[in-house]
């Protein structure tokens, strides 16, 4: 399915990116994806795109970035959300939505870790009562930049079958789904570490949280979002009547999740 091989496989992070200016036009495009798409998972939230041009880098670096380092780039997306439950996966869905879109328009981009959210919104100069829920730096790729892309955890690593631990049977299952499955088994995340898993239904699949130790609470929700974001859009371009993720509760049967596993949310088939 194209979607998956030209766009969610084809991006990986740039840590190295060129002085060519982002257009104004592509920043309008952008912004457009971002008002006319419905990209979120929960309506209710309200949300707020920024751009940053060429000058943030300085201040932003005290507060953004790996161990204090913040990657230089020409321009910074910023996601500012109002607080509320589950906003942090709400906007790494956004953004994630952004940027796929920026890989379609030939950009390259690497989301920011954000370590303190009240001093990048100083630096960024902003005054306003929404938090700093996302911070992407992105560009044109350098052309000498020969970064590699990360490796991922395999589609078997990442996914069971009805139950947690239980191996998925792949005939069953991957027909319909393996295009969606391995997008998640794609997604960015903190360190690359993928904290998470998928347990596939006939119905449904269920995300949960693995447990880990190095990455924030912050950074594990917005992990998360981006996930949800991956199947949500490549199940999309398959089937438009794609059912939205729900953090409602699985009651209806027993996922057999060990104490330190998580239950994040599910989406109906
Ligand atoms: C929430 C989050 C925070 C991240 N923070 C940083 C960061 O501060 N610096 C950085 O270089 N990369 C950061 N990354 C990028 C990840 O390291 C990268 O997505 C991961 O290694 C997988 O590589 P890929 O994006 O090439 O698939 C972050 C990713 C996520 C999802």
């Amino acid at each position: 399915m194209e979607y998956y091989d030209d766009i969610v496989k084809k991006r990986n992070s740039c840590r190295g990116f060129s002085d060519r200016k982002v257009e104004d036009s592509v920043l309008t495009e952008l912004l457009k994806y971002y008002e006319e798409d419905e990209s979120n998972l929960i309506d209710e939230i309200d949300t707020e795109l920024k751009f940053y041009i060429g000058t943030v880098w300085d201040e932003l670096k005290k507060s953004v970035g790996y161990n204090g380092f913040c990657i230089k780039a020409p321009a910074y997306m910023v996601i500012y959300s109002d607080v509320a439950d589950h906003y942090l996966e709400n906007a790494g869905y956004i953004a994630q939505g952004l940027t796929l879109r920026m890989t379609e328009l030939g950009l390259a981009a690497c989301w920011q870790t954000i370590n303190d959210a009240d001093e990048a919104k100083k630096a960024l100069g902003e005054d306003t009562d929404k938090a700093v829920a996302c911070v992407v730096a992105f560009g044109y790729r350098d052309p000498g930049n020969k970064e590699k892309p990360a490796g991922k955890k395999s589609l078997d690593e990442m996914t069971d079958g009805f139950k947690f631990g239980q191996d998925i049977d792949t005939d069953l299952f991957y027909n319909d789904l393996e295009d969606g499955l391995r997008a998640i088994a794609h997604a960015q995340s903190f360190q690359n570490l993928q904290p998470y898993r998928v347990i596939v239904d006939h119905d449904q699949i269920a995300l949960v949280g693995l447990p880990d130790d190095m990455t924030s609470e912050a950074d594990r929700l917005l992990n998360y979002g981006i996930v949800m974001f991956n199947f949500y859009v490549v199940m999309w371009a398959v089937r438009p009547d794609t059912p939205r993720w729900s953090f409602e509760p699985v009651t209806d049967r027993d996922l057999c999740l060990p104490a330190d596993v998580t239950y994040v949310a599910k989406c109906k088939l």
